[in-house]
């Protein structure tokens, strides 16, 4: 039987019955199928790499060894939050690398989209290599894989895999919600205690914040948009239906602003914050949600209070015609 294919058999996991068996099987098979050697995981924080360190830390403990890499592209207190849910609550074997520096620094003057995505791309595997050559006696490479990456068969998803590795290396891959689709990992990370936002975090895209700093990257405008992203995902995440993806971008412009200095109108030239939210099934076209104009105003009055930033716009474009991400 080939065990890439989801048996017909198999229930969908809708409930929390239904999880805490597939929690218990899995950390049974996970046990048999390690035993006491080690695994090595990506930990991004998403979800479905945050259900895979879970599951793992229930079966083998310590032997697993989490690496959460910082490529300065994460949202506001994501690396935070990691480290909290992962070494904190739950003893995990966490290695947190800073890494800002390196990546933006690799970035800087970089302004072509793919060749910034390469880049991210690139430096995430040459960093966590570095971190897998540092540890002794890792055996295996856990990996989030879900079933519509199988189905896609796109292979290396940006920054979830690492490509690579595993025939470098002579790991063997651990893939346990492999055959879940994104609904049941959700079910499976709130059964195994996960925090919601955890659980059900937005999609986020590998290159994370670097397609949304349009352009050549430079950390003042980076800051500014991680702010920004924040106050947009406090405000949208607390409306009654929360859009499918919603974030800001930063573009490469600047525009006149105006303030005021002991009474005197200065002229200045500051960054414009796009606010973006969509709604879609499958990524492949996107409509833009109602967005009550209180909310919006709310969202202006704050962000323009971020140093450097004097004007904010809101995208109404529907993909097709523009893509979803600004690059
Ligand atoms: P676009 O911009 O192509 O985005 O309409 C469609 C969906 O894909 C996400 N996206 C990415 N995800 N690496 C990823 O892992 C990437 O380089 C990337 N680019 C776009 C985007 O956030 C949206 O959900």
């Amino acid at each position: 039987m080939d065990n890439n294919v989801r048996p017909e058999t198999m229930e969908r996991i809708v409930s929390s019955e239904l999880a805490k068996a597939f929690i218990d099987e899995q950390v049974a098979l996970l046990k048999e199928q390690i035993g006491d050697k080690k695994v090595l995981l990506a930990l991004s924080g998403g979800v479905d790499s945050s259900v895979v360190a879970a599951l793992l830390i229930k079966a083998i403990g310590k032997n697993l060894v989490c690496v959460h890499v910082n490529h300065g592209l994460l949202r506001k207190g994501e690396p935070e939050q990691v480290i909290e849910v992962f070494r904190n609550q739950m003893d995990a074997n966490l290695i947190y690398v800073d890494a800002v520096d390196r990546f933006l620094d690799k970035l800087a003057g970089v302004a072509d989209p793919e060749q910034k995505r390469k880049i991210i791309g690139e430096e995430f595997i040459r960093v966590f290599e570095e971190e897998a050559m540092k540890l002794d006696g890792i055996k295996f490479l856990a990996q989030g894989t879900i079933y519509p990456d199988i189905l896609e068969s796109v292979g290396v998803k940006a920054h979830h895999n690492v490509g690579g590795l595993p025939e470098k290396f002579g790991f063997e891959l651990v893939e346990p919600v492999k055959l879940l689709y994104k609904d049941e990992v959700r079910v499976v990370g709130k059964e195994l205690g996960l925090p919601d936002n955890m659980v059900y975090r937005q999609p986020f895209p590998g290159p994370g914040l670097g397609v949304r700093c349009v352009g050549a990257i430079t950390r003042d405008r980076l800051e500014a948009l991680r702010e920004a992203d924040a106050i947009v995902r406090e405000e949208i995440g607390a409306l009654p239906e929360v859009p499918w993806q919603y974030f800001c971008a930063i573009p490469d412009v600047q525009s006149t602003g105006i303030k005021y200095v002991d009474g005197q109108g200065v002229r200045y030239m500051g960054w414009a914050v796009v606010i973006r939210a969509v709604n879609t099934v499958d990524a492949v076209t996107a409509t833009v949600p109602e967005i009550p104009f209180k909310v919006l105003c709310s969202m202006r009055d704050k962000i323009v209070k971020i140093p450097g930033v004097n004007r904010v716009l809101w995208d109404i474009s529907e993909k097709p015609v523009a893509t979803i991400e600004w690059e």
